[in-house]
């Protein structure tokens, strides 16, 4: 059996703080509200950060389960089979839920405090899944890894 690779991990956990910070950023903007005159150029703004979020997250969870640490993780935390299981299914869930604001972003062709409101606390809820997700697959590998490896919890 090879031995899992400490450094996957520790890629892994880099991007989860890159993502955080991009998070913040993105959550800052979704919270401002659009003069009137400049609706138009505040939408395209909002669609494109939404788009380059959501490629941002494909990248991380490709991260995650192409670069090694969902196997090693499997390997070295068996009994976490379910759980891990579920956080793939999520990978699918998450961005689905962000196309659907996208489309719901697109169609909001004029200003509209409603539509917007529920927009907003769409992505309010999707950020807190992911969050919840992320603080999953951190503990995951805190349990899996530093307890192989001994290394800083
Ligand atoms: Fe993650």
């Amino acid at each position: 059996m090879t031995l899992p690779n400490l450094e996957t991990a520790l890629e892994v956990e880099r991007d989860h703080k890159h993502l955080t910070e991009q998070m913040a950023r993105f959550k800052l903007f979704v919270k401002s509200e659009p003069e009137p005159e400049h609706y138009s150029r505040w939408r395209l703004e909002f669609l494109w950060q939404l788009r380059d979020f959501k490629n941002r997250l494909l990248k991380h969870f490709d991260l995650e389960e192409e670069g090694g640490f969902m196997e090693d993780v499997m390997v070295m935390a068996p009994h976490c089979a379910r759980q891990i299981k579920e956080l793939k299914k999520e990978h699918e869930r998450i961005p689905v839920l962000m196309d659907g604001i996208l489309a719901e972003l697109k169609a909001m062709t004029k200003m509209d405090s409603d539509k917007l409101a529920r927009i907003q606390s769409r992505i309010s809820e999707v950020m807190g899944t992911l969050r919840e997700h992320e603080n999953q697959e951190h503990k995951l590998i805190q349990n899996a890894y530093y307890s192989e490896y001994g290394g800083p919890a």
